[in-house]
């Protein structure tokens, strides 16, 4: 079969299994030398919006490509998946250095931020709609992202996380690594938490980012102190304070805490029996960000 013939064929086969996730090496500045995959489904809607998925410590953008179903919801409502990876620290992110940990200024999290921006660009996504989540060390990462780069992210979904700054000072990201200060649950006040974010990226008065938390209870690697103060850090950002608790939220073993007008900024789900990691739930997480009824 001539070449061109099999070019064609090949390409109608990738148009009956939909979209794959392929990986992007030209998105502009990349620091800490990453690895940027996006999953653009073949149905768009216009205007985009793009959601930033983080792998945990030890993942790749591939094997957590296929940890969520997040992919068919894309195929559904049409938007994008960026899925970051990395091959540092034992594949963990890195939330400790003052470059991820400062507004513009390097580390993995002014790598991601790029691939946005070269997504935005390239599919005309919409910026008012670009969000992240993670799990674990990418829970962590999302975490910086929101602190770092509220101008960019309007929400953000971390399950078994811990505050943006919490591994600030820390030697290497990984809840594994020598100085388990952060993992264990190390405590501020609400004020000082704020204050990590505020002083991530000084004078800016613009929007915040929105954040969903969640953690299991009978997590021993990432203690659910970790989410409790991520929840004291945000809701002082938003000025905003625990109103209502729910249980049973998203189901029996879950209780929701919610801040502020019934959780629209800052929301907390902590699971009774729940390890490290809590599981992502697609539909709360994209209800959260306003992308699912
Ligand atoms: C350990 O990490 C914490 C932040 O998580 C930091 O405040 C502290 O200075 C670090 N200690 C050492 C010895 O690196
Ligand atoms: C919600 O639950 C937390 C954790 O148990 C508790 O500290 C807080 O007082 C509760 N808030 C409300 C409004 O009941």
């Amino acid at each position: 079969m001539a070449l061109h013939k099999l070019a064609v064929v090949l390409s109608a086969v990738s148009r009956v299994f939909g979209a794959s996730l392929t990986q992007v090496t030209n998105f502009g500045e990349n620091p800490t030398k990453i690895q940027m995959f996006e999953y653009v489904p073949d149905k768009l809607t216009e205007s985009p919006a793009i959601i930033v998925n983080l792998h945990p410590c030890g993942g790749s953008a591939t094997s957590w490509f296929r940890g969520t179903r997040m992919p068919s919801y894309a195929d559904q409502l049409g938007f994008i998946l960026i899925y970051p990876g990395t091959t540092n620290m034992n594949n963990c992110w890195d939330v400790q250095s003052e470059g991820s940990l400062t507004h513009g200024k390097g580390g993995d999290a002014l790598a991601i931020v790029n691939m946005v921006d070269y997504a935005l660009k390239t599919y005309s996504g919409d910026p008012e709609h670009v969000y992240v989540m993670g799990s674990s060390s990418g829970a962590m990462m999302t975490n910086v992202l929101a602190g770092s780069y509220p101008d960019v992210f309007e929400a953000g979904s971390a399950y078994s996380g811990v505050a943006h700054a919490c591994f600030a000072g820390a030697p290497s990201a990984t809840p594994m690594s020598p100085n388990q200060t952060c993992a264990q649950g190390l405590t501020h006040t609400p004020e000082e938490w704020a204050a990590f974010v505020h002083n991530s990226y000084p004078g800016y008065e613009g929007r915040r980012t929105r954040m969903q938390i969640w953690h299991g209870n009978s997590d021993f690697l990432v203690r659910p102190q970790c989410a409790v103060e991520a929840l004291k850090q945000w809701s002082a950002v938003w000025g905003e304070t625990n109103t209502k608790n729910v249980t049973g939220v998203p189901s029996a073993a879950y209780t929701q805490i919610l801040f502020g007008d019934n959780g629209a900024n800052v929301m907390g789900f902590f699971g009774q029996g729940v390890g490290h990691t809590a599981p992502v739930n697609e539909e709360f997480t994209l209800r959260f960000f306003g992308l699912m009824d």
